[in-house]
């Protein structure tokens, strides 16, 4: 596998919302782009890894103005746990920036003032549902009622769970407000609309023509696309929290319109910093896009974002790959089953490279949902990457540290299992770069075993008392495989391989670096660096409850 060079790539992951804290479905995603990242790096292709929390809509403000603080108070602090969290999952974005940013204020006035001066956005007046208790348009999620289709109580404003029925919230019936129960009422605002009707045929001929879309996708946005696409609401009312429309009092940018824009303005501050230009990502036909998503945001990425980005001018995505959602013991994540875990939750109680390596090794190109059996888990963690991969790369140090005083010096000629192993790497590579890593799993595990059997067969610890000098070449070639197994596996579990090639005594290894040639060459010490997992352990993670007592001593409003 070898780098182009020759395109500037950015890839980029969906930003995480700025009101919960990240869980373990959340980090499918980011697992996911952070192993097609590293490998990236690993193959020196000139790549930008960028992301942002999501910061703006009503959501936040109404959970900011419950905990009687600022929505800038609030997503600062979530920022924070974000932040620490992605880097105790070992996820290396160049840059992690925020939607709340001088940077996404200017792309998104610029993108609208764009879109505007061409005609494609335009204002009506619409109903919208409105409570003058909270003194707020109450948005999807904040009215309930029955559902207009089939009657079913308390659905929210958008579809019903019963039916599926999608409506708007003015269509309930009996409808009442989310946060004080009250009836709300019917009220006309004007908003602006973005010509998404006009980009049918534009948007139809580039996914056409794009040749990397997964062609499930493409299926069902085509089918969108055939079945009329509507105008789309791109302003929301006050009281929110985002960016105000130019020369608006009241009025906001709907969310939607300015996260993905967040992608530009992350960008952007990262080109800042390191002296480079944003235009040869985003301006530049050369350059390559990726956009990793969930299945639940396929419309906003495959239709209005590029017809945004058409509309003001900007480079097309070149690959936007979409992944499935995760379930846990066969089920979705639920708070009440005790199957819904947050990142930090599961670093308390697991190594985050155990979660990294689950994952890789269900992930393939397709957008499948995948499953988190804690059962399997446990297997995969003590057959697979502990009794196969770690013990091998430990018995090989050990041996080699214990008889020849960790000296490499020449290596064993099996040109078969050379042959067969050069095969194997060059096939994880194509694997890595096509988004197959449980592909690539498969054949690091088969390389492992067949070193694993090479070592076996030989059986070292006998040979060493009658040939010493083939049991010392017989090792050279198993130092070698570790060595080829620390690359292979770096994507997926960067520290264990940093902390194996330190052990090897060699640093930063690279793709290119995948060879046989190691010779007359001394290793550090060797230490156990995969542990297996205790039964007990491996059950659904319990967490420990704290509960305090205490006595009320005094009571009085909160100053804000
Ligand atoms: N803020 C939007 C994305 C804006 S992109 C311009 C959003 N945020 S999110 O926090 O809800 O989700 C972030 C990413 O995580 C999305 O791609 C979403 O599909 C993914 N996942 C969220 N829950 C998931 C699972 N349970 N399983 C797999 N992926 C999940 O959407
Ligand atoms: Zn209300």
């Amino acid at each position: 596998m070898k780098a182009t060079k020759k395109h500037k790539i950015l890839v980029t992951s969906a930003l995480p919302y700025a009101n919960g804290p990240i869980h373990i479905g959340h980090l499918v995603e980011y697992i996911q782009v952070d192993i097609f990242v590293r490998f990236l790096r690993l193959i020196e292709e000139d790549v930008l890894f960028v992301c942002a929390d999501d910061t703006h809509g009503a959501p936040i403000e109404i959970k900011a103005s419950e905990l009687g603080i600022r929505p800038e108070q609030l997503i600062e602090k979530v920022y924070n746990e974000h932040v620490q969290d992605f880097r105790d999952f070992l996820i290396s974005f160049d840059n992690y920036h925020t939607t709340h940013s001088p940077e996404n204020k200017h792309y998104s006035d610029l993108i609208f003032t764009r879109l505007n001066d061409k005609g494609l956005i335009y204002t009506k007046d619409v109903e919208v549902t409105y409570c003058e208790h909270c003194k707020r348009t109450l948005p999807d999620r904040y009215v309930k009622g029955k559902c207009p289709k089939c009657n079913a109580p308390d659905q929210y404003g958008d579809v019903c769970e019963n039916c599926n029925a999608a409506y708007k919230t003015t269509d309930l019936i009996d409808p009442y407000c989310v946060v004080c129960k009250n009836k709300p009422i019917r009220k006309i605002s004007t908003h602006y609309f973005f010509k998404l009707s006009k980009f049918s045929r534009k948007l139809e001929s580039w996914l056409k023509k794009n040749k990397n879309l997964q062609p499930e996708i493409k299926n069902f946005v085509f089918n969108w696309i055939n079945n009329g696409l509507e105008d789309w609401n791109i302003s929301r009312d006050g009281p929110y929290f985002g960016f105000k429309i130019p020369g608006e009092e009241n009025k906001y940018y709907y969310v939607w319109l300015d996260a993905p824009i967040g992608y530009i303005a992350s960008t952007d501050n990262y080109c800042k910093k390191h002296g480079l230009k944003t235009e040869d990502y985003w301006n530049n036909k050369g350059s390559r896009i990726y956009h990793f998503i969930g299945k639940d945001i396929i419309y906003f990425h495959f239709l209005f974002w590029p017809a945004m980005l058409l509309g003001s001018g900007f480079e097309l995505p070149y690959h936007i790959p979409v992944h499935g959602f995760l379930t846990v013991n066969g089920e979705k994540m639920s708070k009440s089953r005790g199957t819904f875990f947050t990142a930090r939750e599961f670093l308390q109680k697991y190594n985050p490279e155990y979660l990294r390596y689950y994952y890789a090794g269900l992930l393939g190109s397709k957008m499948s949902d995948i499953d988190l059996s804690f059962n399997d888990f446990r297997k995969k963690v003590n057959n697979e990457l502990a009794a196969n991969l770690g013990n091998f790369c430990y018995r090989v140090l050990n041996f080699l540290n214990r008889y020849f005083d960790g000296e490499v010096k020449g290596i064993d000629s099996n040109k078969k299992l050379i042959g067969e192993i050069k095969k194997l790497a060059k096939n994880i590579g194509k694997n890595y770069n096509a988004l197959n890593f449980n592909e690539a799993v498969k054949d690091i595990l088969h390389i492992s075993s067949l070193g694993n059997k090479y070592f076996q067969d030989n059986e070292p610890w006998k040979l060493v008392n009658g040939d010493r000098e083939k049991t010392h070449r017989i090792l050279g070639l198993c130092v070698n495989i570790v060595k080829n197994l620390s690359i292979l596996i770096q994507p997926i579990l960067p520290n264990f391989s940093s902390n194996l090639q330190k052990q090897l005594d060699l640093l930063n290894l690279k793709w290119s670096d995948i060879n046989f040639e190691l010779k007359n060459h001394k290793i550090g010490k060797e230490e156990i660096l995969i542990m297996k997992m205790e039964e007990k352990e491996a059950q659904k993670p319990q967490f420990p409850l704290s509960l305090k007592v205490a006595r009320i001593l005094d009571v009085k409003d909160h100053p804000n």
